[in-house]
């Protein structure tokens, strides 16, 4: 997958790329990424891209023109366009999984008030929010769906660990523990120690549901889950 960033603080981003997982998603060409400053693409002399909002209010909208060139520089036919907004759909697992099917991305990264709506009307086919909050930084927002895409593709982390995460199959994640056995006076729960598969599976699928249950009892709804799930669900309201 190719992923291009336009922003006007791209060395906010570029850690990101050469850290970890993401770099060696990179280095074994999984990813191949470009960042690019839309600051390169304003031709005045003081390199300006944003200004003050039409009809007046407070704060700065990025001008149309240097991100329409940045745009263009990339060239988008055929490309995903991506705008990280809080007045967007609000993303989920399902929508990263949509994204992760792409061959090519491209991210705005927002400032101030935003951007100029022409440049949305024009270039963008997906306005995402990472949730009903307001965040100052439009890398952020955009570094949050690219670490929750990139991973999904096929390559880039092992498959078993991506099954049983948190929102696959509608449910939360079992917990987890690792050495030492007993920390501060609490045990590492026994039927983890026996080695028994089928009674680990068990245990884990019902600490799943129990945690869903608790957290977030509406991804437990009988269209979205198994006869399993709800027949354990069930078990732990009657308790
Ligand atoms: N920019 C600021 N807040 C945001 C949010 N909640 N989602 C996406 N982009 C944003």
């Amino acid at each position: 997958m190719k992923i291009a960033i336009l922003s006007l603080f791209p060395d906010i981003l570029k850690g990101y790329f050469v850290d970890s997982i993401m770099s060696r998603a990179v280095g074994k060409g999984l990813i191949d990424y470009e960042l690019v400053n839309i600051r390169d693409y304003a031709y005045d002399k003081h390199h300006v891209c944003d200004d003050s909002p039409y009809g007046g209010g407070a704060g700065m909208v990025i001008k149309a023109e240097p991100l329409a060139k940045s745009l263009d520089s990339i060239g988008v036919k055929g490309k995903r366009v991506i705008y990280p907004t809080p007045s967007g759909r609000v993303f989920s697992q399902s929508i990263a999984r949509e994204l992760a099917a792409e061959e090519e991305l491209i991210f705005i990264c927002g400032r101030y008030e935003g951007i100029d709506q022409r440049v949305i009307d024009l270039y963008v086919d997906d306005e995402i929010s990472i949730g009903d909050y307001v965040i100052s930084s439009g890398e952020i927002a955009t570094l949050v769906l690219v670490d929750a895409v990139y991973r999904l593709i096929e390559g880039v982390i092992a498959g078993d660990s991506l099954e049983e995460e948190s929102f696959t199959q509608s449910l939360l994640e079992y917990p987890h523990y690792t050495r030492p056995e007993v920390f501060r006076g609490l045990a590492v729960p026994k039927v983890l120690l026996g080695g028994h598969h089928a009674e680990i599976e068990a245990w884990r699928l019902r600490k799943r549901v129990e945690k869903t249950l608790r957290t977030r009892s509406d991804l437990l709804r009988e269209n979205k889950v198994g006869k399993d799930v709800l027949r354990i669900r069930d078990e732990l309201l009657d308790n």
